[in-house]
């Protein structure tokens, strides 16, 4: 494939909030970076009427709330004049043709490489596909054609192996791009390199010394007027199937052979696939539900809703490196503070060979967002105290170390790396199915039997009780490094 030819990125649903908020000004910062193909133009397709002008200005008021980035007008007039605008129906094959015509005139009818953006709930990606097909859009000639596909993938293994076939009736996987957004970020990607860019840790990433491993996504954020789309969706398949389950691989897959996309998606399908599908009476002992206090009174919710907000599990990988080591899970909306970390919990040391140490173990913590960095805490002798130890850190800090404003937001790198042809942090069909094979029974249990039940927590916690005790029966406690 030539990638000196123009590429051209059709976003359909591009008068929606997620073209406005991090598409734009993603797009927008990688071609002040001189990263973006350099010849390239952006063409936005969506219900509502706009004017190319009215587009951009459109855009422009987005930049101005969203961007995470200081730019001046001059620099934003350079590169709007790539972004146009063509009114639609997602059904209407028509407008597909219309569009399919307009292309050919933006494109000079020359070949030309096309990134098709689905910025859009997954039920209408079927059709918009089936469009394309019929209006021949997705032909590669020496032109290559690339699909994102925004989440979520479905809303259970069925929904999304049958969305994988409608949309491999018309694309090859290698033409896919399912979109985690947490892949993106720098410090999930970090988790490899931590992993495998260093020699110290790996001889012991095992269960010979980790003792378990916890992954808390906890968000501060409610609803954020998303009721029609949460309810009824709930934190297992919005957080879990996907974010938190993307996470646990990471910290749990082998070295892949490469880091290419096929050696590293191989190597994540494995550790999905290591861990058995939960029986009712399992999601009863390893599982926990619960809804925050208050919200079937949200606009938009069911007075009698079941939806869980908060979530917390208890999962085993079954192979030799991780044979017996729990990795607890949880995740959950309204809760005390946005944060995202990764804890490995070492074993405590074998013996107590000081008077006074409190055999306070190692641990490892992967602070994802926000003070990202990573810090490790190990125990030294307290100053001035008769073999009395302290538990001390070594932190890094990515502010520190590379400057304030290093992070660039995820959906750079992906938008990157999908231009560039680079699936490695996209998932693959069968990773998106085997993650939903482990969710699936979960979910079946809570929505059939309606077991373990459903528990409440107050707005502004770190969740419910029954979590506490998830851990407690194991003789553990969620940690938190401020305080351990
Ligand atoms: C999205 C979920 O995928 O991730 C949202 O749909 C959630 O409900 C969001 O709030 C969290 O993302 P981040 O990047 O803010 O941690």
């Amino acid at each position: 494939m030539n990638n000196n030819l123009l590429t051209t990125i059709i976003i359909f649903g591009a008068s929606g909030d997620l073209t406005q908020r991090k598409l734009i000004p993603s797009l927008f910062h990688l071609f002040r970076k001189r990263r973006t193909p350099s010849q390239f133009q952006i063409i936005g397709f969506g219900g509502t009427e706009f004017s190319d002008d009215g587009f951009r200005a459109h855009l422009l008021e987005g930049m101005k709330k969203f961007a995470s980035f200081e730019f001046t007008l001059e620099e934003w007039n350079t590169f709007a004049p790539s972004l146009c605008y063509v009114t639609g129906n997602y059904t209407e094959l028509e407008d597909f043709k219309k569009l399919s015509a307009q292309l050919a005139k933006f494109e000079n009818h020359e070949n030309a490489n096309r990134l098709y953006y689905m910025a859009l709930p997954p039920k209408l990606f079927p059709v918009i596909i089936d469009n394309l097909s019929a209006t021949e859009q997705l032909e590669e000639n020496g032109a290559w054609r690339r699909v994102v596909l925004e989440k979520p993938f479905g809303t259970s293994f069925d929904t999304a192996a049958t969305l994988n076939k409608q949309v491999h009736k018309a694309l090859n996987e290698n033409q896919i791009y399912r979109i985690d957004h947490y892949l993106g970020k720098e410090t999930v990607q970090n988790i490899l390199f931590t992993r495998f860019a260093n020699t110290i840790y790996e001889p012991i990433w095992n269960r010979n010394y980790i003792d378990h491993v916890q992954i808390t996504v906890a968000e501060k954020v409610g609803l954020e007027h998303r009721a029609g789309f949460y309810d009824g969706v709930g934190v297992l398949r919005d957080m879990f199937q996907n974010h938190l389950l993307q996470l646990l691989t990471l910290v749990a897959m082998e070295p892949p052979a490469s880091f290419n996309a096929s050696h590293l998606r191989n190597e994540k399908v494995k550790v999905l696939s290591a861990i058995k599908p939960m029986s009712p009476e399992q999601v009863l002992v390893n599982t926990v539900r619960a809804q925050y206090k208050g919200y079937r009174q949200e606009k938009d919710v069911g007075a009698e809703s079941t939806t869980a907000t908060y979530a917390a599990l208890r999962l085993f990988i079954n192979n030799w490196r991780w044979k017996g080591v729990p990795f607890y899970l949880r995740s959950g909306k309204n809760l005390a503070e946005k944060q995202s970390q990764i804890i490995i919990q070492f074993k405590e040391p074998p013996l107590a060979m000081f008077p006074m140490q409190t055999m306070k173990p190692n641990m490892l913590v992967l602070y994802l967002q926000p003070d990202e960095g990573v810090h490790l805490r190990f125990e030294a002798k307290a100053p001035d105290k008769v073999n009395e130890t302290r538990s001390v850190d070594m932190e890094f800090h990515y502010d520190a170390a590379f400057g304030k404003t290093a992070i660039p937001e995820a959906y750079e790198r992906l938008l990157l790396d999908a231009l560039q042809g680079d699936a490695s942090l996209f998932t693959r069909a069968d990773e998106v199915e085997t993650a939903w094979s482990i969710i699936d029974p979960i979910l079946q249990t809570w929505e059939t039997y309606q077991t373990p039940p459903l528990a409440g927590y107050k707005t502004g916690s770190w969740g419910p009780a029954e979590a506490i005790e998830l851990l407690a029966r194991d003789g553990r406690r969620w940690l938190d490094e401020a305080t351990d």
